[in-house]
């Protein structure tokens, strides 16, 4: 055996133990790559002892080169074992950081929900859309014509003593009802009519558990050539049914200035009549305010308060909890 080749045996025998010790003490992964450059890559330790393969006596050639591949393969062994270890430690170091304690209460995010009166309003006027109405809305602040006179109701009207008015100081007037949309709207269109209209109006009435100064009403007014009663009857029944479902209905006698003739319309709802709307035939002097022909068209009109539909629906016992901001109370609906 040449000292040569002793010489190499001995240098591919320190490597292959040194690599070994190294690479047991890698503690990251680019600490391994750094290694494996070192040792196996192109201009490595590995490669060098190799080079000087050349000097050696041809039959010690294989003896050499098999020990070299072995010593190849070890590292080769040794940095993949580490790798695996080290990538391992890495997911398990992630892991433990990241961890979620799935037990833990979430974030408590309240949700919204629509308010009673408004989704009273909505299911009213989703009804009526279905027969045909679309909406129409006009300002609270009226003129007296608007919210009086056209309606056929002059100054000396005793009507007027029905609704309690909030008159401005510079003569106008906080609309006691919607039917004032009626003849706004008339105004700007010509028959055939159908409208809703719904909004907030104003009474100069004490409040108590039945009664608000401000209020919400919604109008119907629908306008034609040969409309009759009985179509404002079928009208308000099919309204009330998809209302409050099958319950007996009754058109009662009543007197309204605008509407001739006219009825209030009671539902029977846990045992009980409770009045739930006023309505009628439009007066020929509420057309001939708005220029229309009253020998040519006829209609029908209704108002109703939403409140008091809600307070019937819902069974409410005190309007002033629907303007209370109570969550407890509106939650519920
Ligand atoms: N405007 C009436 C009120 O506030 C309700 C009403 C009755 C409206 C009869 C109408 C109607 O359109 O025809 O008490």
């Amino acid at each position: 055996m040449t000292t040569q080749l002793m010489d190499l045996e001995a240098q591919l025998e320190t490597l292959r133990q040194e690599a070994q010790d190294e690479i047991a003490t890698a503690g990251t992964l680019e600490r391994l790559e750094e290694l494996r450059v070192s040792y196996l890559g192109k201009k490595g330790q590995l490669s060098k002892i190799l080079g000087s393969m050349g000097k050696l006596d041809p039959a010690d050639r294989p003896r050499i080169g098999a020990l070299a591949n072995e010593v190849k393969e070890a590292i080769q062994t040794n940095l993949e074992e580490k790798r695996t270890a080290l990538q391992a430690a890495q997911i398990q170091a992630r892991l433990q950081s990241e961890t979620l304690d799935v037990t833990m209460p979430g974030v408590y995010r309240p949700q919204g929900r629509v308010h009673p009166l408004n989704g009273m309003i909505d299911r009213a006027l989703d009804i009526f859309a279905g027969l045909g109405y679309t909406v129409a809305t006009g300002p609270e602040m009226e003129t007296d014509y608007y919210n009086f006179e056209a309606l056929n109701t002059p100054p000396d009207h005793p009507a007027r003593d029905m609704q309690d008015t909030f008159y401005l100081p510079d003569g106008n007037l906080l609309r006691t009802h919607t039917s004032s949309v009626q003849i706004r709207y008339m105004e700007k269109h010509k028959p055939p009519v159908r409208i809703v209209a719904p909004g907030r109006v104003y009474r100069r009435d004490t409040v108590d558990a039945t009664h608000a100064a401000v209020f919400h009403q919604i109008e119907l007014l629908a306008v034609g050539e040969g409309l009759t009663f009985n179509d404002l009857k079928g009208t308000i029944k099919e309204f009330l049914r998809q209302m409050f479902g099958e319950v007996p209905v009754r058109f009662r006698a009543s007197y309204f200035p605008f509407t001739e003739p006219s009825a209030e319309v009671d539902v029977q709802w846990k045992g009980k009549w409770l009045e739930v709307l006023g309505c009628g035939m439009v007066d020929p002097n509420v057309f001939k305010a708005v220029g229309y022909d009253p020998e040519k068209y006829t209609g029908f009109a209704a108002g109703f308060g939403v409140e008091r539909f809600a307070m019937v629906l819902h069974q409410i016992d005190d309007i002033r909890r629907v303007y209370g901001s109570d969550l407890r109370f509106l939650k519920q609906f």
